[in-house]
């Protein structure tokens, strides 16, 4: 079996505020193995931030266990592994007076990695695989929102990162723009060969990129259901539509989806 690089068990976090307790989810398990892509989809407010937040390490759990490339991190998440998860946000948050080219070298200069010269090279490799090197001199105002997302992915591209943690990194583009460009994104996942997790909210995404999807329940989130996409990756690129296999996978997710708003969930992005 290929390396465990995330492992999730028993996963719990409540937030302790001065007015209540929030169950942000509890059990949640989940894995991914080396080069897997990951999907998560779930209602609005089932905790789908705040587990990619503990997996970056922004945030700890309150119950169970996180291990990351098979070290124990329930505690938190040291600044050395840290070096190895990528983590976009579901903002995008480009620094705005800074350019491309600036915004890429930013995470470099936290890790203090800025003055060697290896990685002038990995920011000039990033960009070219979103296809933005010839915009490095621009600012984040001059690009379209398809661009500034690119470049977002590029950021978390330049440490080179083992694990890349998105958070519905194409929520906010239209429907024409974000379908180009997931399929722009297979193809630098693919040749990134990274392990990812990505949340999303769109059925479409999730089967084109994953190996296997988790759908979490309404608030608190834990996990109802998880759909194995077995489907090969060369066959992704066609219009996934015309796949059979995709079709009884689409049909199946948008019954347990349903489920959920039968129940009164909000769907992302419709909150
Ligand atoms: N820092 C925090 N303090 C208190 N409550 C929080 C904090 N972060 C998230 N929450 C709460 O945890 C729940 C899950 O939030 P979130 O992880 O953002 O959900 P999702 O991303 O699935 O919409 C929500 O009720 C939210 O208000
Ligand atoms: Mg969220």
């Amino acid at each position: 079996m290929n390396r465990i690089i995330l492992s999730v068990e028993g996963l719990g976090k409540t937030f302790i505020t001065k007015k209540k307790k929030i169950t942000a989810f509890h059990d949640i398990n989940l894995h991914a193995g080396e080069r897997e892509i990951i999907g998560i989809m779930g209602p609005s407010g089932c905790g789908k931030s705040t587990l990619a937040k503990i997996i970056a390490g922004i945030e700890t759990p309150t119950l169970g266990s996180l291990q990351l490339f098979g070290m124990d991190c329930s505690q938190g998440v040291s600044k050395e592994m840290k070096r190895r998860i990528g983590y976009i946000f579901q903002e995008g948050n480009l620094l705005p007076w800074r350019t491309v080219e600036t915004n890429l070298r930013f995470p470099l200069e936290i890790f203090g990695l800025d003055k060697q010269e290896e990685y002038d090279q990995r920011v000039v490799e990033a960009l070219k695989i979103v296809g933005l090197y010839d915009f490095r001199t621009c600012l984040p105002q001059e690009l379209s929102g398809g661009m500034m997302h690119r470049v977002a992915i590029a950021r978390a591209l330049v440490l080179n990162p083992d694990l890349l943690v998105m958070d519905q990194p194409f929520g906010a583009l239209d429907a024409i723009t974000r379908k180009k460009l997931s399929s722009d994104f297979l193809r630098i996942f693919e040749q990134t060969q990274k392990t990812i997790i990505i949340i999303t909210n769109s059925i479409d995404e999730a089967l084109l990129f994953s190996n296997r999807i988790y759908i979490f329940s309404d608030a608190p989130g834990t996990i109802q259901e998880v759909v194995d996409v077995d489907v090969p990756y060369s066959l992704r690129h066609q219009e996934i539509t015309t796949n059979e296999r995709f079709t009884a996978l689409r049909a199946r997710m948008i019954e347990i989806i349903k489920k959920q708003y039968a129940n009164n969930a909000v769907l992302e992005g419709e909150a």
